[in-house]
């Protein structure tokens, strides 16, 4: 599979942090810093009492609004849950589904994340779809395993045009948050060629050329550049650092200036066996030798 210039996509999951005074601040904080920048497409995701405030700040930027979760139901008795309607209602554009949080804290399957996918695709949303193993999985081997069935149960149904509206996150749960573990950008380069393989071997390699695949855990100022630059890493999504302004813009910047490096390296007329997936080929021989 030939490596394809794909528009870097940085998304703020703000998770369940801010008072509404803290998220209006913070958001206009991000749209005046992203200001007219459109080499890099931006969303952030507050939780939920704030989607209306963000989103009436968001308004005109360029900086889009998602929610973090869903109930997969249209509307109906589900006392404290928030539909698919209701978000498009709030003009939200994305939803993160399959958070490592709600698999592990709060134990969702893949069987209803699969359901929350399907929902939120029929409802005209686009799903941050995210995957990744723990400690005691990478440790065991079992990386691949586990993307790969959180992968075929979470996206089974999922018709081929909708597709086009999905990004799936790679986020190792051990990188997650303030654990001290950082992925390693060749780990980071691994599981993403694992992932947009799998994908393609589901959907078809043109789709999984097009695919966004995000990275997720501890992406800092200091790294971002690092990880935005591996092969097949089309974006990251933040989490501590996204509720620092100057700290998510400093990596909405790194996107750019990657994006740019990647974009004139692709114009040169030479063959530039850098910008070739090495790995994804070696590990599309290892899976392709499975099935
Ligand atoms: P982190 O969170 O950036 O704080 O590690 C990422 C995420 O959980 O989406």
């Amino acid at each position: 599979m030939k490596s394809k210039l794909r528009q870097k996509f940085i998304i703020g999951n703000w998770k369940m942090h801010t008072t509404a005074a803290e998220a209006g601040h913070l958001a206009k904080s991000v749209v005046d810093g992203v200001g007219t920048e459109d080499r890099v497409s931006v969303a952030v995701c507050p939780p939920f009492p704030y989607l209306a405030l963000v989103g009436k700040i968001l308004e005109g930027s360029r900086v889009a609004l998602g929610a973090q979760n869903l109930y997969p139901e249209k509307e109906g008795a589900f006392t404290g849950e928030v539909s698919p309607t209701m978000l498009r209602d709030l003009g939200c554009k994305y939803v993160i589904l399959g958070h490592s949080e709600r698999r592990h804290k709060l134990g969702e399957t893949d069987a209803f994340i699969n359901q929350k996918v399907r929902v939120a695709f029929a409802a005209g949303l686009n799903v941050i779809f995210c995957v990744g193993e723990t400690l005691e999985q990478r440790q065991a081997s079992q990386t691949e395993a586990v993307l790969d069935r959180q992968i075929v149960h979470g996206l089974a149904g999922v018709a081929t045009n909708a597709v086009p509206r999905l990004i799936i996150a790679y986020e190792p749960v051990w990188a997650i948050g303030s654990t001290g573990h950082q992925a390693t950008p060749q780990q980071v380069q691994d599981a993403h060629a694992l992932i947009r393989l799998r994908f393609g071997q589901m959907f078809g390699k043109e789709l999984a050329q097009s695919l966004v695949i995000q990275y997720g855990g501890s992406v800092k100022p200091e790294n971002a550049a690092a990880l935005l630059r591996c092969d097949g890493v089309d974006g990251a999504l933040i989490g501590g650092a996204s509720l620092k302004a100057d700290q998510f813009i400093a990596i909405v910047r790194a996107g750019t200036s990657e994006w740019h490096t990647k974009q004139e390296a692709a114009s040169q007329p030479s063959h530039n066996p850098e910008l070739e997936p090495k790995q994804t080929q070696m590990n599309a021989s290892k899976l392709d030798s499975r099935n």
